[in-house]
């Protein structure tokens, strides 16, 4: 399957990209098993690509000066795609987030990459083949971060590490983004899927929403109190108080405000609008650390891409 990121699940959609590549000659062809593997992707995930290699250049520098010999610094990619996108732009492959991160120098001391697609587990497979300290897992990360990668970054352990979470949608469940924080050693980066929750569940009319999708919004945010920054309740004329939707940056603050006073990350940037072509904001970029200098470090880069 080829996957449209335009933060919606793309089960299913018609790859308009091997179309592409069949009816252009002029475009680059490749097998179309590989394209089958590779998201296309618009210029806002290129954009979010280069601000985690921005980070993770210096965060990787950082951690492996640290004189302790014990200091270990660990790369997690929970959804992490196959390692090459398509550019819907140039149409050119572009490297993913796993790719970029494997090409860190100096490199991270681990790296964990999750993904539930075998397609993709298969081809990460391949990108590490030649990097014993790299792992894949295949499944869902909401468990296997809390079973099998978190225990491996505890802080007394003198583990760091820089977490990428990076939904389609509403794939996410709170507990990791919770536990993440509590565990104080992570630095993650988060997508939050807006656009996904303004088109299945921030409807004017509620009532019509479909209780599967009020469970995964309840699941990412950790519970129902995105209700209050969703519907800003308004008296009208009549005196009846009705639920008026706020706007995306009002959901997206409260969400910040979580990420400090729930899940205790220390510092969490301001979240950054990732636009598509027509000036919707598709998800917002978050940030959130415990360290002074990667809150100074992130909102240097963020700045470069704000306004
Ligand atoms: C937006 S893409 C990741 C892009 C990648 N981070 C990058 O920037 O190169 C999301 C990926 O999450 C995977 N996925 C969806 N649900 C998942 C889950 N519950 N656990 C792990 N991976 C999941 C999808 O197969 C897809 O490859």
């Amino acid at each position: 399957m080829v996957a449209n990121t335009d933060g919606v699940e793309a089960a299913g959609e018609v790859n308009s990209l091997i179309s592409n590549l069949l009816s252009l000659p002029h475009r680059r062809i490749m097998p179309i098993e590989m394209a089958l593997v590779f998201d296309e992707i618009g210029k806002w995930s290129e954009i979010k690509l280069d601000i985690i290699e921005k980070y993770a250049l210096p965060y990787s520098k950082i951690l492996a000066s640290r004189k302790n010999p014990e200091f270990h610094h660990v790369y997690i990619d929970a959804f992490a795609g196959s390692g090459t996108h398509i550019s819907r732009t140039t149409r050119d492959p572009i490297r993913g987030s796993p790719q970029i991160a494997l090409d860190i120098k100096p490199h991270f001391k681990e790296y964990y990459f999750i993904d539930t697609d075998g397609a993709k587990v298969a081809e990460l497979n391949r990108l590490i083949s030649d990097r014993p300290e790299a792992h894949v897992l295949q499944g869902d990360c909401n468990s296997i971060l809390l079973t099998d990668v978190f225990p491996r970054v505890m802080y007394k352990d003198f583990r760091r590490g820089l977490c990428l979470l990076d939904p389609y949608g509403l794939d996410l469940d709170w507990k990791v983004i919770e536990t993440a924080g509590q565990m104080k050693s992570i630095d993650m980066i988060l997508n939050f899927p807006v656009m996904a929750m303004n088109r299945n569940v921030f409807w004017r009319n509620p009532e019509g929403v479909d209780p599967a999708d009020i469970l995964r919004m309840n699941t990412y945010w950790g519970d129902e109190s995105w209700k209050k920054a969703a519907y800003r309740p308004t008296p009208n004329l009549f005196g009846e108080v009705k639920g008026i939707k706020g706007n995306n940056r009002t959901i997206a603050l409260a969400f910040k405000k979580r990420l400090q006073d729930v899940a205790k990350f220390t510092y969490v940037s301001k979240p950054l609008p990732m636009r598509n072509s027509k000036s919707a904001t598709i998800y917002y970029l978050f940030f959130a650390t415990q360290q002074q200098i990667a809150n100074n470090i992130i909102t240097n880069i963020f700045k470069k891409y704000s306004g």
